[in-house]
């Protein structure tokens, strides 16, 4: 099999589809899938496929591609010809050329597929999309979306790189924190009964990173929570975090206007931004004006390259929970609220507000952050008058108290939805056209078959028991 492998991919020079136009009478060598197959008499015409393109085949006699199917992985040998100037197909890079075949070799055979996987698939039942993702990912569109997604976070870590940012890399099994949302749990063999949880978002370690003497943070990291998925929601999604020492609000919304005005310009040419520099818009005023905290500000909503970026900026710090008869952090306790007196917070909580700030995007919220509050004393009133007791902010906060008291500098920082950014920017309706594997509407990842039952052997390992009138079969 190896040395099968060897001869047939690796030392004889296999070329691509896109250099076939610079190889005008040459002997060449193409591996790939077949596309399509045409018969024209004896003549018999393939497209055919590899990660670069398409380019035509043609076989003299019928006889060696008879039993040839679309999809069916082969390698070509054959000269390039050019084309006569009527025959040529101006839609392809190829197009001015095509293969006479001398020798062909199937590699693997494919059974029919279960969709069609040349049009952009809209009108084909997600579930079967995802039930074989694999093949759906062969689609030119999906190919686009994953490339342009990889380019564009590219773009990202170079410039960032360029800015003297660090990217670290934070843990994935970390501890159940308040962000939110659900946190996904993983029970611990080691210790009965204790769990460890996945990262809602790397927020106390970028935190932790500052006091570490990295000023200037970011990662594209993976972050999970246990919500509903929705169009512009997944349980696991991707985050461009960023954190900075030493920084003010408005240098940290440069920084993602500069990256994404940049990105836009590089990659997605075609986009036109409506405002540059991004408005910036109190929160106040766009609840009054329109109702929402994530307002679709597009002057011309039919035309799919106009761009509306908006910074929401000046989030109240609090807000009354009636039900549990409290003030609530908007954001999160560490937020840094827009006074220093101390107070003020403790007497009129209603009054103040945060340095908290989301970008966003046509009416989606593709990025959110805020200042922090560094000072022992202000964390302190902020924390009572959330109404939380010390020992409960020791147990969840303490590892970060404790290391404010080593010198932490001032700092802040934001993340972006980078799904919610990329769906935007490649005109697709919902973020799971970006996301090369994400899992249905109801949570289940219908390809690996997940989530499943696992053996009562890891469960027993794992302290734990499935009580059997509360499981629903699927
Ligand atoms: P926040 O919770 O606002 O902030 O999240 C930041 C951005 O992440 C995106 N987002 C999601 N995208 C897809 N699916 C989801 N389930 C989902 N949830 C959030 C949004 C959102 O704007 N640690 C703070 C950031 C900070 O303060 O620096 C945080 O995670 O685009």
């Amino acid at each position: 099999m190896l040395s099968y492998l060897k001869d047939s991919l690796y030392f004889m020079q296999r070329i691509l589809t896109i250099e076939t136009p610079k190889k005008v009478g040459e002997k060449v060598k193409l591996a790939g899938w077949i596309q399509t197959r045409r018969n024209h008499g004896k003549l018999v015409f393939l497209d055919f496929r590899d990660r670069a393109g398409i380019v035509q085949i043609v076989f003299k006699s019928s006889k060696e591609v008879e039993p040839v199917r679309p999809e069916w992985v082969v390698e070509i040998e054959g000269e390039v010809k050019e084309r006569p100037e009527n025959m040529r197909n101006p839609e392809l890079s190829t197009g001015s050329v095509e293969i006479a075949a001398s020798k062909l070799t199937v590699l693997s055979q494919a059974k029919t597929l279960p969709f069609d996987i040349e049009k952009d698939g809209y009108d084909i039942s997600e579930e079967k999309r995802l039930q074989y993702r694999y093949l759906d990912l062969r689609r030119p569109r999906m190919q686009r979306n994953l490339k342009m997604r990889n380019l564009s976070l590219q773009y990202m870590r170079e410039t960032l790189l360029k800015e003297g940012f660090t990217e670290v890399e934070t843990p994935v099994i970390s501890k159940s924190t308040p962000e939110g949302a659900r946190d996904y749990l993983i029970p611990s063999r080691l210790y009965p009964g204790k769990f460890y949880a996945l990262p809602q978002s790397p927020q106390q370690y970028k935190q932790l990173l500052q006091v570490a003497g990295v000023e200037r943070y970011f990662q594209i990291v993976r972050c999970f929570r246990d919500e509903d998925p929705r169009a512009d929601r997944q349980p696991e999604f991707t985050q461009l975090d960023i954190e900075m020492s030493f920084a003010d609000q408005e240098e940290i919304l440069q920084l993602l206007e500069r990256l994404y005005t940049g990105l836009i310009r590089e990659l997605f040419p075609e986009k036109k931004i409506q405002e540059n520099p991004f408005p910036r818009l109190s929160y106040k005023e766009v609840m009054e004006k329109y109702q929402s905290d994530k307002p679709d500000l597009r002057k011309d909503k039919n035309n799919p390259d106009e761009l509306a970026f908006a910074f929401v900026v000046d989030f109240p710090m609090f807000e009354w929970k009636e039900q549990e008869k409290r003030w609530d952090a908007v954001h999160h306790p560490f937020t840094r609220p827009q006074t220093e007196d101390i107070e003020e917070i403790r007497k009129h909580p209603e009054r103040i507000l945060a340095f908290q700030y989301d970008l966003v995007l046509n009416g989606y919220e593709i990025a959110g952050g805020s200042l922090r509050t560094y000072r022992p004393d202000m964390l302190q009133a902020v924390f009572e008058t959330m109404g939380n007791e010390t020992k409960d902010v020791k147990e969840k906060f303490g590892h970060l108290l404790e290391a404010f008291e080593y010198g932490v500098p001032p700092h802040g920082g934001i993340a972006s939805g980078v799904d919610r950014l990329f769906a935007i920017l490649l005109n697709e309706p919902n973020i799971r056209e970006v996301i090369p594997f994400p899992k249905t509407g109801d949570a289940q990842d219908l390809m690996m078959n997940s989530p499943s039952e696992v053996s009562p052997e890891q469960l027993k390992e794992l302290h734990l028991e499935v009580t059997k009138k509360k499981l629903k079969k699927k």
